[in-house]
């Protein structure tokens, strides 16, 4: 299936590397024009100008852990883009442990940028996808879906996120899609953390992160970005509410 995103306008939170940059770099092959954001505005300017895609790519800086910034991302992607058609909620930070590791701050941050932030994206955005009729991709995960040991601040976050798909879905509809994909192990500066808190160094720990995965490795960014487009086409247009897991059958 050839997805076409010619004239669509795009919003990717957390595009300037990882997962976003993959689903950035997929819309722009499609045809899009695509706003990214960074926290930061160092970080999205160096991600604009690697992208190297004239006026199909504007800069949306801001942190989304905080409300100004989420109202900030959107403006600047719909005055850059000149209207939004798929908002991708991609920003999020990792963060776990036993209960003990996990002080109020730790928390906050990790709900804040993950569920607060996905959802007063969402808030901001929603008038200019309903005049759309857009829709929108929040990146949930496999530990939103099951319980994860040391995973109870980023688990919960994300099993949050795939609560507020199912109810915005049903508020939305039938104009405004809503859908989440739940990523198992990618391979980004994320997951190669994670593998170096669990053995050390990163090849040690992706062993034992693939071993839950039946397909037996770490996916690539690319093996995300490609679902990421086909559930924000026109090709998904009875899709929403949809929790999808590209997990290599992790969950399964
Ligand atoms: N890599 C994995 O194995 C995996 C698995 C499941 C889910 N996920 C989810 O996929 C998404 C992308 O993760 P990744 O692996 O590419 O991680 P990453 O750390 O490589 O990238 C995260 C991106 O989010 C941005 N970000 C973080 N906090 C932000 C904030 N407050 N405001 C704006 N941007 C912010 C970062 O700058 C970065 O661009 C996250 O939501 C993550 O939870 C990743």
């Amino acid at each position: 299936m050839n997805l076409d995103f010619t004239g669509k306008c795009i919003l990717v939170t957390g595009g300037t590397r990882g997962i976003g940059r993959g689903i950035v770099e997929a819309f722009l092959e499609a045809g899009a024009r695509v706003a990214v954001n960074g926290s930061t505005d160092e970080s999205t300017a160096k991600a604009v100008s690697e992208l190297d895609a004239g006026d199909r790519v504007v800069a949306a800086p801001g942190s989304v852990g905080e409300v100004a910034g989420c109202n900030a991302v959107v403006a600047a992607a719909v005055e850059g883009l000149g209207g939004l058609d798929v908002l991708v909620n991609n920003a999020g930070r990792g963060g776990g442990g036993t209960i003990e590791d996990i002080d109020e701050e730790l928390w906050d941050r990790v709900l804040d940028t993950n569920l607060k932030g996905t959802f007063f994206t969402i808030k901001a955005a929603i008038p200019h996808l309903r005049a759309s009729k857009g829709n929108i991709v929040n990146i949930a995960s496999v530990n939103g879906m099951t319980g994860v040991m040391k995973s109870t601040a980023y688990g919960p976050s994300k099993a949050g996120v795939i609560n507020m798909t199912k109810c915005l879905a049903q508020e939305f509809a039938p104009d405004v899609r809503v859908n989440a994909i739940c990523p198992g192990g990618v391979d980004t500066d994320m997951l190669q953390n994670l593998a170096v808190r669990k053995a050390g160094n990163v090849p040690d720990g992706y062993e034992i992160i693939a071993a839950d995965c039946p397909q037996g490795r770490i996916s690539d960014v690319s093996e995300l970005a490609k679902p990421v487009l086909f559930y924000a086409s026109d090709a998904a247009s009875f899709a929403t509410g949809s929790i999808i897991a590209i997990d290599g059958g992790e969950t399964a």
